[in-house]
């Protein structure tokens, strides 16, 4: 079967070490995209460089600005401007309101929103000066309703969320494109920590990737899945909270989620 084509000749993924943006990255490498791969200097990081021509490693910490800046910067001098930017590196922590890991949280925090922010610093300025650009941001359905154990990661994502609506407010008319993505569950090392039973409609990081990318060339503000999920988180946000809440704890205890 003749590989799908895109329409982004360069790619730059943060997280692309990672389980859902790896697959990305070799899904985009094997279609002849150029692939700038992003993540601390890793021997997995390495690994995916070596898996095909189209990879290349940029090693960068997305927490440090000024270093994230001169990534990208390396990234257009050596592949050519960047048409896509996707920004995926992430982390979840269990949350415990008994026993609140604050370091656990202040890192989620840093990671899931500075993460982005530095990114999108890094980025944006060449994209709004060639008037062209695509940005996609991993957010999370978690990020649409508060939800027992996820005071953490579903902050930082909330945060995201907000971000990205406020962004594709202003983008209007500019050349660049932003896209949210949330998905449910999927499995990765990232919500290894969550407990298994907890876990309803977990999809796998190449389902994942494919509906990722299904959408994405369509420049769509969200991609979302899968259906139960977002119905669901979606429902509850616009909700009364004097509704969601017994909604939610129904919901709970009918499931075991
Ligand atoms: N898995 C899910 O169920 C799920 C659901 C919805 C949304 N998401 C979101 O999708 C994204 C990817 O998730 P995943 O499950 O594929 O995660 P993952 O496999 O744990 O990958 C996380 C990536 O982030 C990178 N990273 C961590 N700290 C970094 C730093 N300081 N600088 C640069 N890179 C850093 C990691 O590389 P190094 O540690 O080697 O630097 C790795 O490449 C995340 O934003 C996540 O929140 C995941």
């Amino acid at each position: 079967m003749a590989e799908k084509t895109y329409p982004w000749k360069v790619a730059w993924i943060t997280g692309a070490s990672g389980a859902i943006c790896g697959e990305i990255a070799k899904r985009l490498a094997r279609a002849g995209v150029k692939v700038a791969a992003t993540a601390r200097p890793s021997e997995r990081l390495d690994a995916l460089a070596a898996s095909s021509s189209n990879i290349t490693a940029f090693p960068a910490d997305v927490l440090e600005p000024e270093e994230l800046k001169s990534c990208a910067a390396k990234v257009e001098a050596a592949l050519g401007p960047i048409d896509l930017a996707m920004l995926g590196a992430g982390m979840y922590v269990p949350f415990d309101f008994r026993n609140i890991d604050l370091d656990g949280f202040h890192k989620t925090m840093a990671l899931n929103v500075d993460g982005v922010i530095n990114g999108l610093a890094a980025v944006l300025p060449a994209m709004l000066d060639r008037r062209e650009g695509q940005l996609a941001i991993m957010g999370s359905l978690f990020g649409y309703a508060g939800w027992p154990g996820n005071g953490s990661y579903g902050a930082s994502k909330a945060a995201v969320i907000n971000l990205a609506e406020s962004l594709k407010l202003e983008l209007r008319g500019t050349g660049v494109d932003l896209t949210l993505i949330n998905p449910g569950f999927v499995d990765t090392p990232l919500n290894a920590a969550y407990d298994p039973k907890k876990k309803l409609f977990v999809m796998s990081k190449e389902r994942c990737a494919r509906k990722i990318l299904e959408k994405l060339p369509k420049r769509p503000y969200e991609i979302a899945f899968p259906i139960q999920v977002e119905g669901f988180l979606k429902t509850v946000r616009n909700m009364p909270r004097m509704v969601s809440f017994p909604l939610v704890r129904w919901f709970i205890k009918a499931t075991g989620a």
